[in-house]
């Protein structure tokens, strides 16, 4: 991640720290850190992820599944996304059949009528992935469907990865002649020694002629920690690489749905795939619901991160919702049973459900939060809403810290989740929000915020917007318990964005962080446990600093920001302790606010560490244009 040796931006950073010499102010800011006087805590849970499904975050990205609209439920066709193979003189028909499913949950399926098929002219159908679907050389896919058939010779199906560009097969096998009633298939497609790369399909196909239904068909490659139903790598590591303490799930808009009928209804999303119905989101497209209430517990256990869980409160994003009072119960009740699935034991009814899901150890849960964003509501009915859910999840987990939503007078508000999403000069105005916020209200979740400048990821400016913010939320951790970037992902490939600015961007074979996302890493890797006295005079308005330090003084961690385009000149005094002759510098930087970083350039802007020689209780220090810093001291 962080680039020691990343000539490119290396040479820009010795450049722009050069202009700043040559350019520099005659009088310096002068900062002053009192390194032996710590002020406010900096809560160990500041920095977390807010994941929501937008921008294809899980199906078509998180989500490690290949195989697009694999339940044939993504439009009113049902075969959106897949297509009829006949090879040579095969004759052969596609139809979504409403009649026949492998499950309750899944009732329908694709059905394929083959009129005409042999051994040189297979008949059946192929999906084209998620833009593409990506393959390595000498790597295992895990695929799986459902099927049956009504014809007693119609042979194997075989399956097969093949190349859009040359029509090529990169890996094949064969399943087992099909039977009569829904039954459960598995196959392991291995590819060679093949190129790398994004431009391919799954085909099924058969050599007789008869009818074949399918559903649930789905292909992995390998995936993060190697879970079944599990995570792309390169994303998970980008998200580890973030340092994050908590992940918010499951929204934001998703989990309140555009209906009611279609929020995240966790109790359709457990258990095996097949029993999962799906559902529409609120952006515009279908989820397969893969990711579901488990799997998001088994991606904060493989970040080891704090689950924050969002309950639905009984209002959706269309304007409907429940009254408060009996119709509201039993949205109370599912909140309840959802939080024993996660934290029960095997003695209780949901605890007892995630341990046959496979999850024996109950999981650690400190917040809930009742709803999203509901000042959205315009009747005003949160004043009903909120009160029940607090004092019936209070009353069973009393330990359990509550987040509202919205400001709230009828009932007691222990953390308040605020949302804020801005222009980098307002950030800049901005950044002493929380300076004089009462510290005997709610303690504060900002559970959404972004500087929204650059799309489908945020430019430099942005960068420079959310660096100036975050010093502010550190200063003010002590009330600010807990911050989250929002949207975090997003498919850069046509049609995959619903939302501008955005932390990282992929397509289907590879990812690539903004700058926003180094300057989250940054914040998150270097920060300490309580905030540092000290003052500023002389500096330009565009200069932000954060000065935090760890447990035992041992480390200093100094923020610096210049958002302007000229260099900021830094006397720093290090006033109350002594630190080593030598500290580490790790710069962000940019020629203006404008450039950024793409899936074609995702290195353009990254960190680029070096040592800073000659640090003393007073030395000078040279902030070039448009640039994060962060300066680690160690305090002897
Ligand atoms: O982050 C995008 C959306 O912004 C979230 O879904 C919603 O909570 C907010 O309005």
């Amino acid at each position: 991640m962080l680039k020691k040796t990343f000539a490119g931006t290396a040479a820009l950073a010795a450049s722009l720290l050069a202009s700043t010499f040559a350019g520099a102010q005659s009088a310096p800011a002068v900062l002053t850190l009192h390194a032996d006087q710590p002020t406010r805590a900096v809560s160990p849970s500041l920095y977390g992820l807010m994941t929501e499904e937008i921008n294809y975050s899980y199906d078509g990205g998180l989500y490690a599944e290949m195989v697009r609209n694999r339940t044939f439920r993504g439009d009113w066709s049902g075969i959106l996304y897949w297509n009829l193979v006949e090879d040579g003189d095969a004759a052969a028909k596609m139809t979504l059949d409403e009649h026949t499913g492998p499950s309750a949950a899944l009732s329908s399926s694709l059905r394929l009528d083959v009129t005409r098929a042999d051994a040189h002219s297979a008949a059946g159908i192929l999906n084209i992935g998620y833009w593409g679907m990506a393959l390595k050389p000498n790597s295992a896919y895990e695929g799986s469907f459902y099927s049956k058939t009504s014809a007693t010779d119609l042979g194997p199906v075989t399956v097969s990865l093949v190349s859009d560009t040359t029509g090529k097969t990169l890996a094949t096998t064969t399943v087992a002649t099909l039977s009569a009633d829904w039954k459960h298939y598995k196959f392991t497609l291995k590819t060679g020694t093949i190129e790398p790369s994004s431009t391919n399909h799954l085909v099924l196909t058969v050599a007789h002629p008869g009818s074949v239904w399918f559903n649930l068909v789905s292909l992995f490659p390998p995936t993060y920690h190697n879970r079944a139903n599990g995570n792309r790598i390169d994303l998970m590591e980008k998200l580890a690489a973030m340092h994050p303490a908590f992940l918010r799930f499951p929204g934001g808009n998703y989990l309140e749905g555009n209906r009611i009928p279609e929020r995240f209804d966790w109790k359709k999303t457990i258990g095996p795939l097949v029993d999962r119905p799906t559902h529409p989101g609120p952006w515009g497209y279908h989820s397969d619901d893969g990711m579901g209430l488990l799997e998001f517990l088994e991606w904060c256990e493989d970040l080891k991160m704090d689950p924050l869980l969002a309950v639905y409160a009984g209002y959706s994003l269309g304007g409907d919702h429940v009254k408060a009072g009996p119709d509201l119960e039993p949205y109370i009740q599912d909140a309840l049973d959802e939080i024993e699935y996660i934290t029960g034991g095997p003695d209780t009814k949901w605890g007892a459900e995630r341990i046959k899901d496979g999850h024996p150890a109950p999981f650690k849960l400190t917040y809930v939060e009742i709803g999203n964003e509901d000042w959205l509501d315009r009747s005003g009915s949160y004043e009903e809403r909120y009160p029940p859910f607090y004092k019936a999840i209070k009353a069973k987990y009393p330990n359990l810290q509550l987040i509202a939503t919205a400001p709230v007078k009828s009932a007691h508000v222990e953390v308040l989740d605020e949302h804020f999403y801005v222009h980098a000069t307002d950030n800049f105005h901005d950044a002493t929000h929380y300076d004089k916020t009462d510290r005997n209200g709610p303690k504060i979740f900002v559970g959404e915020w972004a500087t929204r400048q650059g799309f489908p990821t945020p430019d430099f400016g942005a960068a420079l917007g959310d660096a100036a913010w975050m010093t502010g939320l550190e200063r003010n951790s002590d009330i600010v318990v807990m911050a989250a970037y929002a949207p975090l992902l997003v498919r850069v490939d046509p049609g995959g964005m619903q939302w501008e600015t955005n932390l990282i961007g992929y397509n289907a074979a590879k990812s690539y962080g903004s700058p926003a996302y180094y300057a989250q890493v940054l914040f998150a890797q270097y920060v300490g446990d309580h905030v540092l006295a000290s003052s500023v005079q002389n500096a330009g308005d565009k200069f932000f600093y954060s000065a935090t330090s760890s447990a035992g003084m041992k480390k200093i961690y100094l923020k610096l920001i210049n958002g302007s385009s000229d260099p900021q000149p830094v006397q720093i005094n290090l006033a109350g302790s002594k630190v080593a002759s030598s500290a580490k510098l790790v710069s962000l930087t940019a020629h203006n606010p404008q450039e950024t970083n793409s899936i074609d350039a995702p290195d353009r802007i990254v960190p680029v560490e070096s040592t800073l020689h000659n640090v003393s209780s007073q030395f000078n220090h040279a902030l070039p244009p448009y640039a994060i810093q962060v300066i680690e001291f160690d305090v002897q």
